[in-house]
């Protein structure tokens, strides 16, 4: 396998903005970058493997030596854009400008990223206080190859050739930085467009998954929250998951 360097990951890029680390082996890359300081604008921290890989809600992220990403960048952020959206889709379009193709992954709500109805990417973002000012721990797992999996879990190995994993890195670097500096105007049309389940029934999940509620998705509002039809009318969700019948 071909192990990540400096000079790939952080081409173009400039590291007077940067702190970076590249690791064979840590518990969680999220963790790592929480326990360092932010003496830059941006700190970035990727590993081969994470022996303690964390999932949203609690839930462990696989996280073998297989030639996957497990990628961390911790920042201040001031944009009014919800950042856990924003950041699904500055993946999705990384993904089509290293291919130079129409890779169009999916996004299920709020941050999956799925290619053939299966989730190739997940998106952990955290956030602590710092001398009065947030700060976000953005953590970014893309899957290449999973010596085991479930069956809702895909790869994206078949696309190593026109997706190498240092130059899909780059690029969201390049784009998280890009957006942080400069925003995104239209990013809820940009959204909606690589959303996956625009007027598609789903299931809605609180974070502790004891309220549910089935409706039609029928997009989000300004603030990223889901809008769903249901049978009582329409409701703003503003956190949790989604669950689709015959995907996950
Ligand atoms: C999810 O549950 O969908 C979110 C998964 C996030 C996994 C990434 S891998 C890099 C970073 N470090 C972690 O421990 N988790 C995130």
């Amino acid at each position: 396998m071909h192990k990540l360097t400096q000079k790939e990951v952080f081409k173009g890029l400039n590291l007077e903005n940067i702190d970076f680390y590249l690791l064979d082996t840590v518990d969680s890359t999220n963790t790592f970058a929480k326990e360092k300081l932010l003496n830059k604008d941006y700190l970035v921290v990727i590993s081969e493997q994470q022996t303690a890989g964390r999932g949203r809600q609690g839930k462990e992220w696989y996280s073998p030596n297989a030639g996957n990403i497990y990628m961390t960048i911790k920042f201040k952020d001031k944009n009014p854009a919800p950042l856990s959206l924003i950041i699904g889709l500055l993946i999705s379009e990384a993904m089509d400008s290293v291919s130079g193709q129409k890779i169009n992954a999916g996004l299920k709500w709020p941050n999956d990223l799925l290619i053939n109805k299966k989730k190739i990417c997940g998106i952990l973002i955290e956030s602590e206080m710092n001398a009065d000012e947030v700060e976000f721990i953005v953590g970014i797992g893309i899957n290449y190859s999973l010596p085991k999996k479930e069956s809702w879990w895909g790869e994206i190995g078949e696309l190593a050739d026109i997706l190498p994993r240092e130059k899909l890195m780059n690029s969201i670097l390049q784009n998280i930085i890009d957006y942080k500096e400069n925003g995104y105007k239209n990013w809820k049309d940009a959204w909606e467009k690589r959303c996956m389940h625009i007027g598609i029934e789903l299931k809605a999940l609180s974070n502790n998954q004891k309220d549910t509620d089935i409706g039609i998705f029928k997009g989000i509002n300004e603030e990223g929250k889901m809008l769903l039809q249901t049978e009582r009318g329409l409701k703003i969700i503003s956190s949790g998951e989604c669950s689709i019948k015959g995907i996950y």
